[in-house]
């Protein structure tokens, strides 16, 4: 199958030299990746701005902003079978983008945020995607019910939902615990492990969706 894959933060710059991002390694997505690729699926993986290297064998489109993912999914999602979106997306970006490095003139400065598009949200009406969607929701409080909510408006099939507000999985971290929200009202843990062996246990599931 083929499988599209979204990681690592996005960039949303300020001026020539600063940018609002978050935390993300895309260390989740690219193990998502990688399992994809050791299952014998064909994987376009679309990632925003990090240090890891892409595992041999995707094909990667990287990209710095909301909109430059956005625009590379619309380009890719429609030749896949299953879209995974794995990256922390910034909802918002700055209205205005300073053309040269913004002095420290005033003792405050307000910058003005407009929302960017939702990818993950965009992909059953604007992409017209009928293939298996799988999300992520990143929480830090009622992860349940904030999970139910992103997987029925989203128009997912699978939704994983992970704790942000610790600090020893997720952002940054080499292990990762989720609870899996399915479509049809199954609801699954995935107890701590290392990033790759989730990712394993997502792939499995998902192609037991397609079967
Ligand atoms: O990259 P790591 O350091 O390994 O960390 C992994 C992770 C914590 C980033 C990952 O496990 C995770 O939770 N990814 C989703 C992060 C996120 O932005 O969640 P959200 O609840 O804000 O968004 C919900 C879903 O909509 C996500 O699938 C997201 O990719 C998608 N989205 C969000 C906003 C937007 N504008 N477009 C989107 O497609």
């Amino acid at each position: 199958m083929r499988f599209l894959i979204t990681a690592g933060p996005t960039r949303e710059p300020i001026d020539p030299v600063r940018y609002l991002s978050n935390r993300s390694s895309g260390k989740m997505g690219y193990a998502l990746a990688d399992a994809a690729l050791a299952r014998g699926h064909e994987v376009i993986l679309v990632s925003g701005p990090v240090s890891i290297r892409a595992p041999e064998g995707v094909t990667l489109v990287p990209v710095e902003t909301a909109r430059e993912m956005y625009d590379a999914v619309a380009e890719t999602i429609a030749g896949a079978d299953v879209a995974i979106f794995c990256a922390a997306v910034a909802d918002y970006r700055v209205a205005e983008v300073a053309d040269e490095k913004i002095k420290k003139t005033d003792e405050s400065l307000t910058l003005t945020l407009v929302r960017n598009p939702d990818i993950l949200g965009s992909a059953r009406n604007a992409f017209d995607f009928r293939g298996i969607l799988v999300g992520f929701a990143a929480e830090t409080e009622k992860l349940a019910e904030h999970a139910l909510d992103k997987l029925r408006r989203k128009g997912c099939d699978l939704l994983a939902a992970n704790d942000v507000s610790r600090t020893d999985i997720a952002f940054d971290r080499d292990e990762n615990e989720v609870e899996l929200f399915y479509k049809d009202g199954r609801r699954e843990g995935l107890p701590l492990a290392s990033k790759g062996q989730i990712a394993k246990e997502i792939i499995r599931r998902v192609e037991g969706l397609v079967e």
